[in-house]
């Protein structure tokens, strides 16, 4: 159906199609990639209860504005500022920083949601990522082993350090300097630095094999073997550009195929669709874990809070975290929230999407943390963790190709449901204020997203020229296209479009039919709490993380 008038707009088939779809948007990579990762380098509980605190302060009062500022107007996100305000038209590049924030993310979004389908594939045999004897001959595995079971005291590290060559300089520096010079002599390539260190690593590996004993001693090097091999896969997957592009478009093909179906024909029926299996996939997967031996340590994890892991940076995260998994600050909610019917309320809603998409990104974390501490409480949990640390915990252990399977369908489906939101809000965009057709606006919008994050897809060694590209830096960082462009967009775009949209629903609404109309939506009890959030909390804290991310505050 076309939407490019208010009149024929297309709605949402039923209330719980809405829901379904508005948390499909917000669940995602956000919540099964990225905040089991950014917990476990917070410490866990104390960052939990950080999040939350962001969720409930900010987040649901800006989920409730967005719904507002879609329902009331009926609109796309740049249209519906100019509904509230006809007239001053300032007010509608609120919106447009909002539809340019929605390209940004597609365009990179789609390519990591790409890697997913392919993991899929990989993880069907796992046949990539299975080890079954180590090679104590490989150098990378000796100086895995001497970084984990090599302990040395600093008194020791200076003394295998002078006689390397090395000579401390005095005062604060020595240490940092001694700390350099151990790097240098166990990383760098230079022969000599090779044949000094190869005496040294040999004594770790066998005090390592004489105190685990053999068969434990093989277990961890299998396990970094696999690790590293896992890492080199995901390297290798990285670098081919041709691979890399396909699975871009593949999802790209996906979202448009949905999107074009419209509103309740196209995206609440998928909805209908990903978001229970997705529901019944990761809970069956957190049972599993459950089960596994680490799964208590996990739960403690995840509970107990410990707040000196907090420092001003957390806070940051967990607040831009927030906007990003709530899909807040550039119009995604406006847009679903301008196919509701008037009867639908739209704060129950927002309560639900907040709290179905905290209990998802919650049951991420015990479906992976389980894995973690059982297999290996050591590793890595960066970014890294979904396309190395996963494959090469699981691979190889019983049920471990079906487990790691079931998890990559469920972060496409996942990344799906985000993705078709991100496209509907460039869709209802040019269908509204330009007049375009679905057709003509799904196809042309989504073939521009797909140009737009060729570069993305390449910049990982894909191609030369976009793997040197840098586009911003951020402090001694330099950032290529991919990096970039997702550190503009959390960090920046969502956050200063968040601010804005609080700002202009809390202050700047002067039509008091409007102001009735927001009454009444949310009812006389829950309107002054909502007001005292959007109007004063919402914008200070959000400002205040602006205005020291750009230095005015320390
Ligand atoms: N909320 C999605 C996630 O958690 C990402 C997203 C951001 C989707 C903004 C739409 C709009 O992965």
């Amino acid at each position: 159906m076309d939407n490019n008038s208010t009149k024929g707009r297309d709605h949402w088939g039923s209330k719980l199609g809405f829901i379904l779809a508005a948390a499909g948007s917000a669940v995602g990579l956000g919540n099964i990639w990225k905040f089991p990762y950014i917990t476990y380098e917070n410490g866990g509980g104390a960052f939990v209860l950080l999040y939350l605190v962001c969720i409930l302060c900010v987040g649901f009062p800006i989920m409730v504005a967005e719904f507002l500022l879609g329902k009331i107007s009926e609109k796309d996100a740049v249209g519906c500022f100019g509904i509230f305000r006809p007239d001053n038209k300032i007010f509608k590049f609120i919106g447009i920083i909002g539809v340019f924030t929605g390209f940004i993310i597609l365009s990179y979004y789609s390519v990591v949601a790409g890697w997913t389908l392919e993991y899929t594939l990989k993880s069907l045999t796992c046949s990539e990522f299975i080890v079954d004897k180590p090679d104590y001959s490989s150098p990378e595995l000796r100086k895995a082993i001497f970084k984990k079971y090599g302990t040395f005291t600093p008194a020791e590290k200076s003394e295998i350090l002078l006689k390397a060559g090395f000579t401390a300089e005095a005062g604060k520096q020595a240490e940092q300097n001694s700390e350099a010079n151990w790097k240098t002599l166990f990383e760098s390539n230079d022969e000599n630095y090779v044949s000094l260190r190869a005496p040294l690593i040999d004594q770790v590996v066998e005090k390592a094999r004489a105190e685990l004993g053999e068969q434990k001693f093989e277990e961890s090097a299998i396990m970094m073997t696999k690790q590293h091999k896992a890492s080199k896969i995901f390297g290798e997957h990285l670098g081919k550009g041709g691979s890399m592009l396909f699975w871009h478009a593949i999802f790209m093909i996906f979202t448009a195929v949905i999107v074009y179906g419209g509103i309740s024909g196209g995206i609440e029926k998928a909805s209908r669709i990903l978001m229970p299996i997705l529901f019944l996939l990761l809970g069956g997967l957190m049972i599993h874990s459950l089960t596994l031996s680490g799964g208590i340590d996990a739960f403690k994890f995840l509970i107990n809070p410990d707040f000196a892991k907090l420092n001003k940076h957390s806070i940051l995260e967990a607040l831009g975290h927030a906007f990003f998994t709530l899909s807040l600050g550039m119009g995604a909610m406006i847009t679903y929230g301008s196919y509701l019917s008037k009867k639908d309320k739209v704060t129950s809603s927002a309560m639900t999407v907040s709290i179905l998409d905290t209990l998802i990104a919650l049951m991420a974390c015990m479906v992976l943390y389980p894995i973690l501490f059982t297999y290996n409480t050591e590793v890595s949990a960066g970014a890294g963790l979904l396309f190395i640390t996963l494959p090469a915990l699981l691979a190889g252990s019983s049920g471990g190709s079906i487990i790691l399977t079931v998890f990559f369908i469920l972060v496409a489906f996942a990344a799906l449901s985000s993705t078709i939101s991100l496209l509907e809000v460039v869709v209802t965009y040019t269908n509204d204020e330009f007049g375009w057709k679905r057709k003509t606006s799904t196809i042309v919008n989504s073939v521009v997203i797909f140009l737009v994050g060729v570069p993305s897809a390449l910049c990982f060694g894909g191609n030369k020229f976009f793997t040197e590209l840098t586009l911003l830096s951020k402090g001694d960082a330099k950032l290529n296209w991919f990096d970039s462009f997702d550190y503009l967009a959390s960090n920046w775009l969502l956050p200063v479009g968040g601010l804005l949209i609080a700002l202009f629903i809390g202050w700047m609404i002067k039509d008091q039919e409007k102001h009735e109309l927001i009454k009444e939506e949310l009812g006389s009890s829950f309107y002054p709490f909502w007001n005292f959030l959007i109007k004063y909390v919402s914008p200070v804290c959000v400002a205040i993380i602006i205005a020291n991310k750009i230095g005015l505050i320390e």
